[in-house]
């Protein structure tokens, strides 16, 4: 099964193949924000892969448009309720910004 390595946090969790990153992480107590429930509408499950980003299946146009919304975007990014997990990956959640990390 394939592994999904989660930084800052260094877990890695296994993932059935096919699951969705966000589903993945959540089921394991990994905590990614996902305002709109993974309805690719708000842009705070964004992620950046770290590695295996090729893997993952291609962007859609919509999470493209909500990932320009998304702060500190890297070439790498996605929104973590779109991708689909086929192959080993890792994935840095990001900082959010000053006052709306609500995990202090
Ligand atoms: S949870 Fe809202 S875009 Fe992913």
């Amino acid at each position: 099964m394939p592994k999904v390595r989660f930084l800052p946090a260094e877990e890695e969790v296994e993932v059935e193949p096919g699951k969705i990153l966000l589903d993945a992480a959540l089921d394991n107590n990994i905590k990614i924000d996902h305002n709109c429930g993974g309805n690719c509408a708000c842009a705070t499950c964004h992620v950046i892969i770290e590695s295996g980003y090729e893997t993952l299946n291609e962007m859609s146009e919509d999470e493209a448009d909500m990932l320009d919304e998304a702060e500190n975007v890297a070439e790498t990014s996605r929104l973590a309720c779109q991708c689909k997990v086929t192959a080993d990956l890792v994935v840095r959640i990001p900082a959010k910004p000053a006052g709306l990390d609500d995990t202090v």
